[in-house]
């Protein structure tokens, strides 16, 4: 049998982490044979309903789950872990400008990076979740010297869902049928959806997306708008951010790097830049990303147009200017 592991959710009483632990606990993620320990990490407030979600996860009566550890304390929350899902941040509140929320939630990745690099597995694996997640994730692996810096990665797992979603629906195929689209860059509007390398399987062929001229001109704008107008999409709709596509997506980002991408099928990460494809070194990106033995190595070769290039510039700037921001208020 497997040895158990531990696995951490921040924000753990909030709405995203609602719909993520009954995955984790029942297998989703880890694999069907894992045993696992949560620890469920929320700050003090929460903490009486923190404690209806740990009678709800005992009330699922899940085989694979040995043991729950609600805190509002970090060192526990992040003692001993194998693989942490960083989700709790503060929201946006209403006239909250973009600075201030970042400010705000940068401070407290600094601390939780601090934790992790005191407490946790040098092998930890961590997923931010929580916005703006990619400078999020380069400020706790910052404040983490001790754990390497391909540990640590951004969501950018549910703009890729959204993507392929929405190519499936194009195409009228199952969304098994669509691979290799890619989000390139920052957690946000800037973010660049290219499907120009994805594939479609029809009727037993295979086809590039882009090689149907028909379909250019959609690819250009309502594709690219829709994905990254779907989050405040599903806001206006349901007066809450998106939560159990947020929740599935976070499953999806953590399978595949826990245990591997299957063939020259990819997806995208946001993980620490190399440089690659021209974009500043040193800042999270989200790149496309093939993943063995727990180890992500970015796509390479993949030839980009000039309206790509300027995607890459304009959503790279965004994020050399976000992570300034935030290590201007770490020093603080
Ligand atoms: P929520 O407001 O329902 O829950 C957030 C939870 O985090 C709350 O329980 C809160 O008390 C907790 N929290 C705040 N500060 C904390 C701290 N220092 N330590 C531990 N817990 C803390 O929010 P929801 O809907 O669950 O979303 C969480 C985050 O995920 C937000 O930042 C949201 O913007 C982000 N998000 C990211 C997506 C992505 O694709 N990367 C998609 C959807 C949401």
């Amino acid at each position: 049998p497997l040895e158990p592991i531990r696995v951490v959710v921040t924000g753990a009483a909030g709405q995203i982490a609602y719909s993520l632990l009954y995955q984790l606990a029942k297998g989703d993620v880890f694999g069907p044979d894992q045993p696992l320990y949560l620890h469920l990490l929320d700050i003090p407030v929460m903490m009486g309903v923190l404690e209806g979600v740990v009678m709800e996860l005992m009330d699922c009566a899940l085989p694979l789950l040995l043991g729950v550890v609600p805190t509002a304390d970090p060192a526990e929350g992040f003692k001993d872990i194998d693989a942490a899902f960083l989700v709790g941040a503060m929201p946006r509140k209403e006239g909250m400008e973009r600075k201030d929320l970042l400010a705000a939630n940068v401070k407290i990745f600094k601390v939780q990076g601090q934790a992790l690099d005191q407490h946790a597995k040098k092998t930890v694996k961590v997923l931010v979740v929580g916005n703006p997640a990619n400078t999020n994730a380069l400020i706790c692996s910052k404040y983490a010297p001790s754990i390497p810096r391909e540990n640590f990665s951004a969501m950018t797992r549910l703009d890729q869902n959204r993507a392929q979603a929405q190519l499936a629906a194009r195409f009228g195929v199952g969304i098994d049928n669509v691979r290799n689209v890619i989000i390139w860059g920052n957690h946000s509007s800037t973010q660049y959806p290219d499907a120009r390398f994805a594939v479609v399987t029809k009727d037993g062929g295979e086809s590039r997306v882009a090689d149907s001229a028909a379909d250019a001109a959609w690819l250009q704008d309502q594709f690219i708008s829709t994905v990254q107008k779907r989050g405040a999409a599903v806001i206006a709709a349901r007066k809450m951010s998106s939560a159990m596509s947020a929740a599935k997506a976070a499953c999806d980002h953590m399978r595949d790097w826990w245990l591997g991408t299957t063939g020259d099928k990819y997806v995208s990460m946001g993980v620490i830049s190399d440089g690659s494809y021209n974009t500043p070194k040193d800042i999270i990106f989200s790149f496309p990303v093939l993943v063995k033995d727990k180890q992500w190595t970015i796509v390479q070769g993949l030839e980009l147009d000039a309206f790509s290039v300027q995607k890459l510039q304009q959503t790279g700037q965004e994020l050399n200017e976000e992570k300034e921001e935030a290590l201007a208020v770490c020093q603080d």
